[in-house]
């Protein structure tokens, strides 16, 4: 590696960013990470990892004298090769993407003496490029090359998607910058596609808003089963079986959350929205995806006849299990839903880290499911944590009061609940009964 090993500038610590300089760190690259946030590179620089992710603490001890954190932009880009910009680009109240952050780190680069090229992974609106092109060539950086390389990693398995992608996609108007990241990859296994920048841009949003189309689409088929005695997850499975189709992405569930399909789409409907074009399917995506939540809330009252003084254990509030992030997570909307009926809340979650406001603040937080089960009206399964399936469901049903479960993941099998004395709510699927 040593002869094509190169200096990289990874703007941001965060999920993208920590796994980019990890992975980069660990194909032989030195990488100086710099974020804006002081306690943040506090603990990297004393060797912890400020984010849960699977395999990244490992990957950032084992390349430790590879990576150096900064919190100064220049000390990053002194001797950078390649200038990697991994920062956020959080929803504006219009829906749009904020690129403030990207923006400072393009004014940061100005007089970067070894800079050959700049690369977005950022989720960027289709046409950013041309605009960091133009901020460029104004900061007398004509010389460098630029190119997006959108990012398809999934949280709690990132480092493996990143080392073992389905497709690399590098977006470039000029071959020796898309050559510079095809050698910056080598030692990845996986198809390299290159093509102009506003496409390489536009796979990134098209990727994620057809992926949360078809969770939505299985959710939408999972109400109407509801309503005619089909099971969704029947349904799922041999609809799946269809190659031209595919089983990912067919689960249905409480609806899709996290940092980037909520604020993917919502921003991939913005562009099309400033374009004078409605994205009528993407609508209906992200108003169905508002309502899976609440139409939970709806079941459970049905089933219980009030939510007044019900008291409701959360089990989960991460957006998925094997990650810690609560971003636009279905269980905030749920515990304030519940809330507002005037319900009392317990919730458990192995990594959840919630901010003390509300929700939250009003919940109690449980160590284990059986606390949290104890004493409660009625569960809601909300994350498809692991250490669910392994809950011995028949003790705990006699610490609740009543034993109602929402099994908001389709993750138990509702035919041994019902045996194990639960009336099991699921979705897509119809309401078993004790059967003893
Ligand atoms: C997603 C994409 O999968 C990544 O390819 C992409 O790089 C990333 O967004 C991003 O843009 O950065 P992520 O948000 O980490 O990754 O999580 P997913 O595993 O895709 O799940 C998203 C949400 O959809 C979760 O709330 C999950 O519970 C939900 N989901 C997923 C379902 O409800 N049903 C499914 O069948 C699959």
């Amino acid at each position: 590696m040593q002869g094509s090993a190169r200096n990289i500038a990874v703007f941001g610590a965060g999920y993208i960013g920590l796994v980019t300089a990890a992975c980069f760190a660990h194909l032989g690259h030195r990488v100086t990470v710099r974020d804006i946030q002081s306690e943040r590179i506090r603990l990297l620089q004393a060797g912890d990892v400020p984010i849960y992710e699977p395999g990244l603490g490992e990957l950032l001890a084992e390349n430790k004298e590879l990576l150096t954190f900064t919190l100064d932009a220049a000390e990053a880009v002194n001797d950078a090769h390649i200038a990697y910009i991994c920062v956020d680009t959080p929803p504006t109240a219009s829906g749009d993407a904020d690129l403030s952050r990207v923006w400072s780190v393009i004014d940061s680069l100005r007089g970067a003496a070894h800079l050959t090229a700049v690369v977005v992974k950022s989720t960027v609106p289709v046409g950013t490029g041309a605009r960091v092109r133009t901020a460029l060539d104004a900061a007398g950086l004509s010389h460098v090359g630029y190119a997006s390389n959108p990012e398809f990693t999934a949280e709690g398995r990132a480092v493996a998607d990143f080392l073992h992608p389905d497709r690399l996609v590098i977006g470039t108007d000029d071959p020796a910058t898309a050559q510079l990241l095809r050698d910056l990859h080598a030692g990845i296994d996986g198809p390299v596609q290159t093509m102009d920048v506003a496409s390489a841009e536009m796979v990134k949003l098209a990727s994620n808003a057809l992926l949360a189309t078809k969770i939505t689409f299985i959710n939408e088929i999972a109400t109407v089963c509801e309503a005619t005695g089909a099971d969704v997850t029947r349904v799922a499975d041999a609809v799946g079986l269809d190659h031209r189709l595919g089983r990912h992405f067919l689960n249905a569930g409480l609806g899709y959350g996290g940092s980037c399909f909520p604020k993917d789409s919502r921003a991939l409907r913005a562009m099309a929205s400033n374009s004078g074009y409605s994205f009528q399917l993407l609508n209906a995506v992200i108003e169905v995806n508002d309502l899976q939540p609440r139409r939970a809330v709806q079941r459970l009252k049905a089933e219980l006849g009030t939510l007044r003084d019900k008291h409701i254990a959360l089990l989960g509030m991460t957006f998925k299990a094997g990650t810690d992030d609560m971003r636009e997570a279905p269980s905030t909307v749920l515990a304030s839903r519940l809330l507002a009926e005037g319900a009392t809340l317990t919730c458990w979650d192995p990594m959840a880290r919630p901010a003390h406001t509300q929700p939250w603040s009003q919940a109690e937080r449980r160590n284990t499911v059986t606390e949290a089960l104890t004493g409660a009206d009625a569960a809601i399964i909300v994350t498809e944590w692991p250490e669910l399936l392994d809950t011995d469901w028949e003790t705990a049903q006699h610490l609740m009061r009543t034993a109602v479960l929402f099994d908001g993941r389709n993750l138990l099998d509702p035919d041994a609940m019902a045996h194990a004395g639960y009336t099991c709510l699921a979705v897509g699927r119809a309401t078993r009964r004790p059967t003893r």
